[in-house]
């Protein structure tokens, strides 16, 4: 019988609220200032916004954020997020962003019908054909939270439509247990 010994944890919620909460997560993330640098393919505010909405988002994520710790078994703190603006034809090239930890994407100007998920690419070949296999998070719509390893491997297909598609995208440190801490304390 089939007997997996390892899983690829990711997790998808449904933010509750969704239409008031993406309000106020639209007048938020609309004060800050996009950049295009030359090595991205996307408008970001990722270097612009000093980290400023990272407790915003956090609290107002809490249910979901509560549930997904429930599930992973973790504490997590939310150490980084960012907003990704993708018009017609940007896309972004296959990445990773820590070597641990979890990273999350809410997706907030999304329509189903015209864009396509992050795609996740499988950390290990397909032992029947040594194949890389790519995977979509499935049941992807707007107010969808979305959280994988941040080891992961992932990117976004150029979107090919004039709607723009807008994620906010973090980062979740999980904390060590208190053997593997760095912060002794010596007292
Ligand atoms: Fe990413």
């Amino acid at each position: 019988m089939k007997t997996p010994l390892f899983e690829f944890p990711s997790y998808r919620y449904l933010v509750s609220d969704w239409e008031f909460k993406k309000k106020g997560i639209l007048n938020r993330i609309n004060k800050q200032k996009y950049v295009r640098t030359k090595l991205q393919t996307f408008l970001t505010d990722r270097q612009t916004n000093n980290k400023s909405y990272v407790h915003y988002l956090a609290e107002l994520l809490i249910p979901e954020l509560t549930e997904f710790c429930q599930e992973a078994g973790v504490t997590c703190q939310m150490t980084d997020a960012w907003c990704v603006k993708y018009q017609k034809g940007d896309y972004q090239t296959t990445h990773n962003h820590r070597g641990w930890g979890f990273s999350g994407v809410l997706y907030v100007t999304y329509d189903h019908e015209v864009h396509t998920p992050t795609k996740f690419v499988a950390p290990w070949n397909d032992p029947r054909n040594d194949c890389t296999t790519l995977a979509y998070p499935p049941g992807i719509t707007e107010g969808v939270l979305f959280i994988a390893p941040s080891w992961a491997l992932h990117f976004v297909e150029p979107n090919e439509s004039r709607k723009e598609r807008v994620v906010i995208v973090f980062d979740l440190l999980p904390k060590l247990p208190d053997h593997q801490s760095i912060n002794i304390d010596d007292k």
